[in-house]
């Protein structure tokens, strides 16, 4: 017997929608939000409103790609921690009146143990234990998973996230929302060992990025001159917009580096204390070309099997949701109607 595993993701500004029988995903349907680009960042009421528009059109492409029958439905996912509390009762609320209506079992599902089971989503898949970076916009963490229902957080960000260091910089820089692409874009004609921005020094396996950004602002009020990271010389914004246009890309692979080393640094820590070595990547960062070529080349340097998920299912998406969902299902891992959503989440 299949079974069929119908999966709404909505925590933040992407509406998805995915199904998913025996494990194999069928459908993953994405509809971004293009609306928030002039504001910088997301707003979470315009993302709560565009999340109405789109959830009812999306659920039904995704059910059609998949050639299935709405009623053929064994269970539905939904995401229900963490995210934007608004963005994540419109989705949780369409999932629930679905099970009450189809009288099918309805399945919560964390949003971050779901970017680690996307590593589930194609073969070849990591054997368990193992461990999983996972890279985001709110998120910079490394957990330990044990198995599709059982894991832990070894290790996590005590301020910014990566995607966030990744994102405040490029502002700093002047580029538009999101910037983490084309921070990465950039890097590619830079060189990185032009600028040393200072490493952080975190005990244990916890991260934190609030220092680079400090360091990289103090970095462009000096325009380059001497004593490059401390709040010293004062250039006029004309001579500060000289030096970034002049020396973007440089910039750009020098962030990027010092970003990608935190991550890997604490990685190979986490590795040796556990003796894992199937390790994934997973989140929106991980599209990042710095952070897959030093992954890829940690994996051989240490010997590890690397496991990083399609693009399509490492930024916000329905897929991994109705992976979990899967998994969850065979766990016999149900929840009641009466589950509500929430911003923030324990493991
Ligand atoms: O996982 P995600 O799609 O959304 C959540 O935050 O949950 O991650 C989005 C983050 C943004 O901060 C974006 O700038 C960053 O991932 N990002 C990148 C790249 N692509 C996306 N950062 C650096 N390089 C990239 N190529
Ligand atoms: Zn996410």
């Amino acid at each position: 017997m299949t079974v069929t595993i119908l999966a709404i993701e909505s925590s933040c500004d992407e509406t998805s929608a995915s199904v998913c029988m025996d494990g194999k995903i069928r459908s993953n349907i994405i509809a971004g939000q293009k609306v928030h680009e002039q504001f910088g960042g997301v707003v979470p009421e315009l993302a709560s409103r565009a999340h109405m528009q789109n959830i009812i059109p999306v659920a039904d492409k995704a059910l059609k790609d998949a050639n299935c029958e709405l009623q053929t439905v064994d269970a539905i996912a939904f995401t229900q921690s963490p995210g934007l509390i608004g963005s994540l009762l419109v989705g949780s609320q369409f999932a629930k009146s679905l099970a009450q209506s189809l009288n099918k079992p309805l399945i919560a599902v964390h949003h971050m143990q779901a970017h680690v089971l996307a590593n589930l989503i194609d073969n070849p898949k990591p054997n368990f234990p193992f461990l999983c970076l996972t890279v985001s916009g709110g998120h910079t963490q490394i957990v330990l998973c044990e198995s599709p229902i059982k894991m832990k957080v070894i290790g996590e960000t005590i301020d910014d996230a990566a995607g966030e260091a990744f994102d405040k910089s490029a502002k700093l820089l002047g580029l538009p929302y999101p910037g983490g692409p084309l921070i990465d874009k950039y890097a590619k004609d830079g060189n990185a060992d032009r600028f040393k921005f200072p490493e952080p020094h975190i005990p244990g396996l916890n991260f934190s990025f609030s220092g680079l950004k400090t360091s990289i602002l103090y970095f462009l009020q000096n325009a380059g001159k001497s004593n490059l990271y401390k709040e010293e010389f004062n250039a006029t914004e004309e001579e500060k917009q000289g030096f970034i246009q002049n020396n973007l890309a440089d910039i750009c692979a020098s962030i990027q580096h010092r970003i990608v080393t935190i991550l890997l640094n604490k990685l190979k820590k986490a590795a040796i204390e556990t003796g894992i070595a199937d390790i994934c990547l997973a989140g929106g960062v991980s599209a990042n070309s710095g952070l897959r070529k030093a992954f890829e080349e940690a994996g051989k340097k240490y010997q590890w099997r690397t496991f990083i998920p399609a693009f399509e299912y490492c930024t916000d998406n329905a897929g991994m949701i109705a992976i979990t969902g899967y998994y969850k299902y065979l766990a016999g891992e149900f929840t009641d109607l009466s589950v509500t959503a929430s911003a923030r989440a324990d493991w």
